[in-house]
């Protein structure tokens, strides 16, 4: 239908999404200010740029852009395969790890599944769960802020189709070892998956937890799921890459509702050469656990009760106080993630940071 002015006259009713998109909760944003932003300390992302050899591969790979990428990334898949010892068959890789577990719930979640997860924990769990269809069971931390593995075990029963474990924990920063992963994946039925999302694992301190390889697992549990991503210590998230290593069949199926080209050849490109970089690497790591003691001893200096953190970030369990402490930050230039009511996250790795907060930081409220 022509409206009087001859364009086509705008439809009334549009299809509704279904119920369960209206209800999905909104990701959590940095603030907008007028003033000038000097610290990006808001979304746990790296502070340094990808490497020359990295930046050189992405480049050429655009020069061959009008050609598509492989059809389900393989030479990555290869790569990874190098990198990690596994076979290429355990390993699944697309445009970030989020997009890999949004894939994964899709492929395993029936409508009557429930998810089992900590809370609090990474934002996009509840979101990805419900769009999966599932139901999400949430386990609350323990009063350390730490994943309550007991209770979550618990919290499995016979409609558990995933259980995801955050370690290190998003945004708490606290962290547990293999033998708490060992025990838990004893104390649950190979029919749950146990979706074990280490997207901070290069930021351990080594002398507070021993660094393992939760892939060497596998082989006793078949139903773990070992999710990882280039966005924190590859220095790639703008590039949008992660992988996950799991049993064959479980690997296999999230390969198949992917779709083809999952990754763009610039990022798979990018990938391939961020693997070769491990200096880089170590650097990034050996930055992030200097600033991150630079940072919790200005908090500290300043009255604030720094949980000891695992990851690129650090979490103050300040409730109401957040999101005050957001705004007075954001009006010094520094971004930093308010969550309403529980506490603030402040990202790590930027030189600087710990003395600007020291300078900015307003009194510690009395929690
Ligand atoms: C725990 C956790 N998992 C996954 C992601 C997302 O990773 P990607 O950029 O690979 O989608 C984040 C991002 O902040 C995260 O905190």
């Amino acid at each position: 239908m022509l409206s009087a002015g001859g364009m086509p006259a705008r439809a009334l009713a549009l299809p509704s999404p279904l119920s369960v998109v209206d209800s999905l909760p909104v990701y959590s944003t940095a603030l907008a200010s007028a003033v000038p932003l000097r610290f990006r300390a808001s979304s746990n992302e790296s502070a340094f740029p990808p490497p020359p050899a990295v930046v050189d591969a992405a480049t050429a790979a655009i020069a061959a852009g009008n050609r598509y990428p492989a059809i389900h990334a393989t030479d990555l898949l290869a790569a990874l395969s190098a990198f990690t010892g596994r076979d290429s068959a355990e390993i699944a890789t697309a445009d970030g790890s989020l997009s890999l577990l949004q894939h994964l719930l899709g492929a395993f979640v029936r409508p009557d599944s429930s998810v089992v997860y900590a809370w609090r924990s990474y934002e996009a769990y509840p979101i990805a769960i419900a769009l999966a269809g599932g139901r999400g069971r949430p386990v609350p931390l323990t009063a350390a802020h730490e994943h309550d593995l007991d209770a979550m075990a618990d919290a499995v029963d016979d409609t558990t189709t995933a259980v995801i474990l955050c370690n290190p924990n998003n945004p708490t920063g606290t962290a547990f070892g293999r033998r708490e992963l060992e025990r838990f994946l004893d104390a649950v039925p190979t029919s749950t998956l146990v979706i074990y999302d280490e997207a901070y694992r290069d930021f351990v301190d080594p002398a507070r937890i021993d660094p393992f390889e939760a892939t060497d697992l596998l082989a006793a549990h078949p139903n773990l799921v070992v999710l990882r991503t280039f966005s924190k210590v590859y220095s790639l998230a703008g590039l949008r890459v992660g992988y996950l290593v799991a049993d064959e069949a479980v690997a296999g199926a999230v390969r198949r509702v992917l779709p083809p080209f999952p990754l763009s050849a610039v990022a798979v490109a990018a990938a391939i050469a961020a693997l070769g970089e491990d200096d880089f690497r170590v650097r990034v790591a050996r930055a992030v656990l200097r600033e991150r003691d630079l940072v919790t001893t200005a908090l500290s200096n300043g009255g604030y009760d720094v949980v000891p953190s695992s990851g690129n970030f650090v979490w103050l369990p300040i409730g109401d106080a957040a999101v005050p402490l957001q705004h007075a930050l954001r009006e010094c230039g520094i971004a930093i993630r308010a969550f309403p009511g529980e506490g603030a996250r402040i990202s790590v790795g930027e030189a600087g940071l710990a003395d600007a907060l020291a300078e900015a930081l307003p009194p510690a409220p009395v929690v």
